[in-house]
């Protein structure tokens, strides 16, 4: 199949572009696209073969189910067994935003759509051209992370051409995301609502605007694997680059140091190695190929290139990563949720 790749300039939509991409939705087929936080791999969620596709085309387990993405309110009230009341104050205060939310289904939802369950994951992206894919489709939009199941989340229309050249008709090239980690997730049907997966709307925000607890799920902090992460596409290991990955945590001259131990040990032993460092630190270290992620105190701009890094650290012959750790708080909770997984959970504290 060939795929098109068609630049879209977010301030000024082409019409004709988006209606060649609204069309193949509504004939159930793949549109690629941007959103405000990674590129999604789109089809008709209430379409059974439709969604029957993206796994397909990802290798995804047919047991992890997809997110309905909408471009209003109402369309939450169309495939929901009920509306809870949290999902009004969440939906005012973060959407359209990185927030999903998960809530009873109904039976306009498919069960090709949902992995098998009972409930359905519900988004309104902050992106002109997923609302206007949406809207001009008039199909809510069931659409993962654009990439191949197991690797990076895309960021940048090149990376969804990497994963899916071929195997899909549209790429939908907006330009690299603003976010560059995936929504939060949030369970309201669970008794005291439940993080699923930390992201760029924090526990305490959530907590904040709903003047009640929230609770982080117990089963993405673990590192073994006796909890189950509540979210099926939680318990795979993710993001996980070629080379062998292993964050060292400690104080930052401590750090830089074991590092530089590690990374002398390995090119001894003739690995290639590099390092994830930051702004501050990436002058002193010693291995082959030293990236810097960011400033430490700019969480938003680590956010934004993790999974570019982690990608291009698989277009060298690096065989090992040492990288960096950061504060388990605010954004910085999803960056280490991402990178922890990435790096099989293997840390060194110094
Ligand atoms: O930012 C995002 O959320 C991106 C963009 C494209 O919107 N999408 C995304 O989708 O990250 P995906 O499929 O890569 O991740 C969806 C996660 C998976 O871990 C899945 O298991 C979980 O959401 N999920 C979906 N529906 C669920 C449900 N009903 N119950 C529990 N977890 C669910
Ligand atoms: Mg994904």
């Amino acid at each position: 199949m060939h795929t098109k790749i068609i630049k879209i300039d977010s301030a000024d939509i082409d019409n004709k572009s988006m209606t060649e991409a609204a069309e193949l939705i509504r004939a159930g087929e793949l549109v690629a696209f941007p959103t405000e936080t990674v590129y999604g791999l789109g089809a008709d969620a209430l379409n059974p073969g439709a969604s029957r596709r993206i796994y397909e085309a990802k290798g995804r387990p047919s047991d992890n189910p997809l997110i309905v993405h909408i471009a209003k309110f109402q369309d939450l009230e169309a495939i929901a067994r009920e509306v809870p009341r949290q999902a009004k104050l969440l939906a005012d205060a973060f959407w359209p935003g990185p927030l999903t939310m998960i809530v009873w289904k109904n039976d306009s939802v498919p069960r090709e759509t949902t992995g098998g369950m009972d409930t359905v994951a519900v988004r309104m992206p902050n992106h002109p051209v997923a609302l206007g894919l949406i809207t001009e489709s008039g199909c809510l939009i069931a659409a993962p992370s654009a990439n191949t199941s197991g690797r990076p989340s895309p960021t940048e229309a090149a990376h969804v051409a990497a994963d899916m050249d071929g195997r899909i008709p549209m790429i939908l090239d907006g330009g690299a995301v603003g976010i560059g980690i995936e929504s939060t997730i949030i369970d309201l049907t669970e008794e005291v609502p439940m993080v699923l997966r930390p992201g760029y709307i924090t526990t305490e925000m959530l907590s904040v605007v709903l003047g009640q607890e929230v609770r982080l799920d117990p089963g993405i902090i673990a590192a073994d694997s006796e909890r189950k992460p509540k979210a099926p596409g939680m318990k795979y290991r993710h993001y996980a680059p070629r080379a062998d990955l292993t964050l060292v945590e400690g104080a930052e001259s401590e750090v830089v140091r074991e590092i530089n131990r590690r990374v002398c040990a390995a090119r001894r032993a003739g690995q290639k190695t590099g390092v994830i460092a930051t702004e501050e630190t990436k002058g002193r270290y010693l291995a082959d190929c030293v990236v810097s992620i960011g400033a430490r105190h700019d969480e938003d701009a680590i956010a934004r290139q993790l999974y570019r890094i982690l990608r291009e650290f698989d277009d060298t012959d690096v065989d090992v990563i040492y990288s960096e750790s950061f504060a388990a708080s605010g954004v910085g909770q999803a960056i280490m949720n991402r990178l922890l997984k990435a790096a099989g959970h293997r840390v060194l504290t110094v």
